[in-house]
């Protein structure tokens, strides 16, 4: 029997009916249209569908939509303010941290998270910190500078 869900998507309020077995991510994409975030592997390895939960990085293929009940949910269409990408988006940009570009909104959230969690990471603790995250293109090196530069803060949001 399909169930009620309310929560809110990027500040906007959303409800909707699902089946109780609707992932999370099939709920961002197919309800709501958002593919922004992405489906690789659908089991939790390649960090691909990653958006914030209530403020944490969470695989969006893991979870049914369900336990986002009442949540706040944040994907990679919620991150630009007023059409300026956010400083870590300006950053990936800078420094080429993408090719095709398939692994880079789930990336970046979770790079988001990383330098939340330690604004001072070394070298050495973003790479670790980007471990559920696969890059099949771009070997990591600029990916990992894309996150130095944000640290930095020599990089602002840019239209
Ligand atoms: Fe969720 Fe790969 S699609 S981790
Ligand atoms: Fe292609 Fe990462 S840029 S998978």
């Amino acid at each position: 029997m399909d169930m009620a869900i309310r929560l809110t998507v990027n500040g906007k309020a959303v409800e909707a009916t699902v089946d109780p077995r609707t992932l999370l991510v099939q709920l961002i994409r197919e309800t709501l249209q958002l593919t922004g975030t992405h489906v690789g592997c659908d089991t939790a390895q390649c960090g691909a569908c990653t958006v914030h939960m209530n403020g944490r990085a969470v695989k969006a293929c893991s979870m049914l939509a369900l336990q986002a009940q009442g949540a706040e949910i944040t994907t990679i269409e919620g991150l630009a303010t007023d059409g300026a990408l956010h400083p870590m988006q300006a950053a990936f940009r800078e420094c080429h941290g993408l090719q095709c570009g398939f692994c880079t909104p789930g990336m970046v959230m979770s790079a988001v998270q990383l330098l939340k969690d330690k604004p001072q990471a070394s070298e050495q603790e973003i790479r670790e910190g980007l471990e559920g995250n696969i890059c099949r293109c771009t070997g990591y090196h600029n990916i990992v500078k894309a996150v130095q530069l944000c640290q930095s803060g020599k990089v602002s949001a840019t239209a």
